[in-house]
Formats: C-alpha cells, sequence, structure tokens
C-alpha cells in the first residue's frame, strides 16, 4: 500500500511515539509523588543489627532502645553505649560488632543511615502518637519480624489523614513489646480523630 521510504516514516513515527509514551508513564508514576519511591527502602547499615533477634527473640522492648518515643517528637536511634550495656560482655569478641566497639573506645557515634523522614515543612510528634495507644506497628509494621527495617508505609499527607479520620480502621493499640506504659483505660476507650486542618501539620 506504501511506498518503502512511506512505510519506514511510519514506523520511525510509531516507535517515536511509543518511546514518548513510555517515558511519560514513567515521569508520571515517580513524579507525581516522590514517597512512592520510599516505600520498600532499606539501605544498607554499618553494623548488621537484627531487630528480630533483638526485639523478636530477646523480648527488648522498643523503649529500651528508642528512649525518646514517648516523651519528644522524635524517636531517636540508641547510642553506642545502649549496646554496650549489654556488649561489653556478651559477643565481645564477635567481627560483626567490631564497628561498635571502635565508636565505644573512639567516642565516635556509629552513623545509622536514617530510613523513615518527612520533608522539613510538615511535622510530626511521635509522643502524641505513642502516649495515645498507638503501637509502632500501625506506622512501621512489626518490626519484630524484620531482620532489615524497611519502610512499610508512603508517609504520605494521604497517609496521615486517611487515619486522622477513621482512626479506628489503621490503629493497632500499644502491645506489651513496645515498652510504652498506657493507661488501660485509655485503651479501652475508642481513638478520638486525628486534626485534618492544614495548620496542625503545617506550621
Ligand atoms: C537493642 C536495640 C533496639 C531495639 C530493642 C529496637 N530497636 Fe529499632 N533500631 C535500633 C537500631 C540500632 C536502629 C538503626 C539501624 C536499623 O535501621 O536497623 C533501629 C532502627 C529502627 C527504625 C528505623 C529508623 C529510621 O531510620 O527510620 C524503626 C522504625 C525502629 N527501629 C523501630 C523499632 C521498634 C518498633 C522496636 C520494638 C518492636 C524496636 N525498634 C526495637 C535498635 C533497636
Ligand atoms: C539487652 C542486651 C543487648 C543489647 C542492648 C544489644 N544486644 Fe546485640 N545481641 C545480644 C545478644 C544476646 C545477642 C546474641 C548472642 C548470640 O547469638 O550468642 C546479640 C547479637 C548481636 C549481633 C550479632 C553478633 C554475631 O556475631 O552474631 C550484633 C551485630 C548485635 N547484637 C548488635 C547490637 C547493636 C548494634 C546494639 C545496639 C543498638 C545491640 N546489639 C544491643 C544482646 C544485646
Ligand atoms: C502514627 C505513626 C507512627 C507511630 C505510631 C510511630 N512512628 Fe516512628 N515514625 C513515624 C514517622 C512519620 C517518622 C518520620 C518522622 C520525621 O521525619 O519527622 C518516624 C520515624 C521514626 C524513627 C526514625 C527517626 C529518627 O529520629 O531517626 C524511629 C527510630 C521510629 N520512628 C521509631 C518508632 C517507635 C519505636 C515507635 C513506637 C514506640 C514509633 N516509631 C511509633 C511514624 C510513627
Ligand atoms: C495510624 C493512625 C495515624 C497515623 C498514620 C497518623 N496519625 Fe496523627 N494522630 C492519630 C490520632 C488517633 C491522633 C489523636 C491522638 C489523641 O487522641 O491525642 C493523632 C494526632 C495527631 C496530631 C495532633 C497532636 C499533636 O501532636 O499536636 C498531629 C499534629 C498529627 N497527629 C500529625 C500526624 C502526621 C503529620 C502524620 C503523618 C506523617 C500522622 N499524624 C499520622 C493517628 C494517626
Ligand atoms: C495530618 C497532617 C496533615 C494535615 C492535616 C495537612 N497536611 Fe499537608 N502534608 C502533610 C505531610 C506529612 C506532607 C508531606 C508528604 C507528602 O508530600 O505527601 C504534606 C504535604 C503537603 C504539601 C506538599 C505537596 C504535596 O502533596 O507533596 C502541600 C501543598 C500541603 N501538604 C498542603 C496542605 C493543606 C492546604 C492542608 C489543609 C487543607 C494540609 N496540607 C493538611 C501532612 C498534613
Amino acid at each position: 500500500m506504501f511506498t518503502a521510504s512511506q512505510d519506514r516514516k511510519i514506523k520511525l513515527g510509531i516507535v517515536t511515539l511509543l518511546t514518548l509514551a513510555g517515558i511519560g508513564a514513567i515521569a508520571f508514576y515517580f513524579l507525581r509523588h516522590p514517597s512512592v519511591m520510599d516505600v520498600g527502602y532499606r539501605p544498607q547499615q554499618p553494623v548488621p543489627f537484627d531487630h528480630r533477634l533483638h526485639a523478636g527473640d530477646l523480648d527488648i522492648s522498643c523503649v529500651y532502645c528508642h528512649s525518646s518515643v514517648e516523651t519528644s517528637a522524635h524517636s531517636t536511634v540508641p547510642s553506642t553505649e545502649t549496646c554496650m550495656n549489654c556488649h561489653i560482655s556478651v559477643q565481645r569478641e564477635s567481627p560483626k560488632l567490631q564497628l561498635v566497639r571502635d565508636s565505644y573506645e573512639r567516642n565516635e557515634p556509629i552513623r545509622w543511615i536514617r530510613i523513615h523522614k518527612l520533608p522539613d515543612y510538615a511535622f510530626f510528634n511521635h509522643s502524641r502518637h505513642v502516649n495515645a495507644g498507638i503501637d509502632c506497628a500501625s506506622c512501621h509494621g512489626e518490626v519484630e519480624k524484620q531482620g532489615v527495617i524497611a519502610q512499610k508505609q508512603p508517609l504520605t499527607m494521604g497517609w496521615c489523614l486517611d487515619c486522622h479520620r477513621e482512626p479506628e480502621s489503621h490503629v493497632i493499640r500499644t502491645r506489651e513489646i513496645t515498652g510504652v506504659d498506657v493507661d488501660p483505660v485509655l485503651l479501652s476507650r475508642p481513638l478520638s480523630q486525628g486534626p485534618q486542618h492544614c495548620s496542625a501539620c503545617h506550621h
């Protein structure tokens, strides 16, 4: 039907269109929500620390290591001293703990790579959530079953608001493993909604 040169032009046109559509679709997927990419984010940490062993098998409560969650906006990663409470005597020769011993002796913190991170313009307060009887697992998954921590939730505004509108269908109530002391009376009452006005999260 077409001459050879027309045929080539048509084919080239189709290939170009498909390529552009492909690039467009990929760009749309990633640009629409930067945080989409963060679900599953699981960096290689400097020390092969295992939550399944420490929080799961050994049953060490979350707040033993993440002590600031109950009292401040931020949760923190434990200091080397916390590790050395045990590792001064437990597995003291282990090569996997060499970096921990070095950090202790040189008094230099271990450079853990941060996984969960909101943009600076959004405000989040751990203690308010944790003290309301909301378990860590509601937002971080069952960490005590994860060998290596990965981000489980998108941390988008929609994610915050879905739970604030309907907390009962998103919240896991405080479990013993967390180590947070919550008044049992509070735990038996239904949760109140979280705020939905802009200034609650954008100061
Ligand atoms: C023995 C100490 C210890 C205990 C107990 C512990 N953690 Fe951790 N946690 C760490 C260390 C060290 C890191 C940083 C390395 C990593 O990400 O694995 C961490 C990282 C995390 C992170 C990721 C932080 C980030 O960068 O975003 C979360 C979430 C977390 N822990 C939740 C928990 C929860 C929930 C529990 C209880 C079920 C718990 N942890 C128990 C030591 C501990
Ligand atoms: C309450 C005590 C306790 C604390 C606190 C603790 N650990 Fe451990 N850790 C243990 C025990 C017990 C083992 C398992 C020993 C075994 O398998 O014989 C272990 C094992 C390990 C191992 C594996 C060692 C190997 O050779 O298999 C690493 C790595 C480790 N811990 C890192 C850490 C880090 C990093 C911290 C601080 C964030 C920490 N631990 C805090 C008790 C503790
Ligand atoms: C309502 C949801 C929610 C609950 C409940 C929650 N977290 Fe988080 N967590 C977050 C968010 C969101 C971030 C990122 C915060 C930021 O960037 O300011 C985060 C960050 C963290 C970090 C890394 C922060 C840092 O300072 O390096 C740790 C560690 C952590 N959470 C531990 C815990 C522990 C332990 C519990 C339970 C005692 C818990 N979280 C309960 C939502 C939650
Ligand atoms: C799993 C459910 C859940 C998720 C996810 C959640 N929240 Fe909340 N939040 C609540 C509930 C329930 C309350 C009300 C707590 C109370 O009774 O005081 C609350 C309260 C708040 C408050 C008011 C208390 C204060 O600190 O002033 C702010 C602000 C807030 N949340 C911010 C956030 C942000 C930002 C996110 C997302 C990064 C988020 N929340 C994710 C359940 C959640
Ligand atoms: C419960 C907490 C919460 C409330 C309430 C809230 N935001 Fe957000 N907002 C966030 C978080 C967390 C982010 C960052 C994550 C993201 O980009 O989705 C964000 C991001 C944004 C962004 C950046 C653009 C984007 O989507 O990436 C804008 C603009 C914004 N919010 C406007 C608003 C306005 C306007 C309101 C009131 C109608 C509002 N927010 C209410 C938590 C909240």
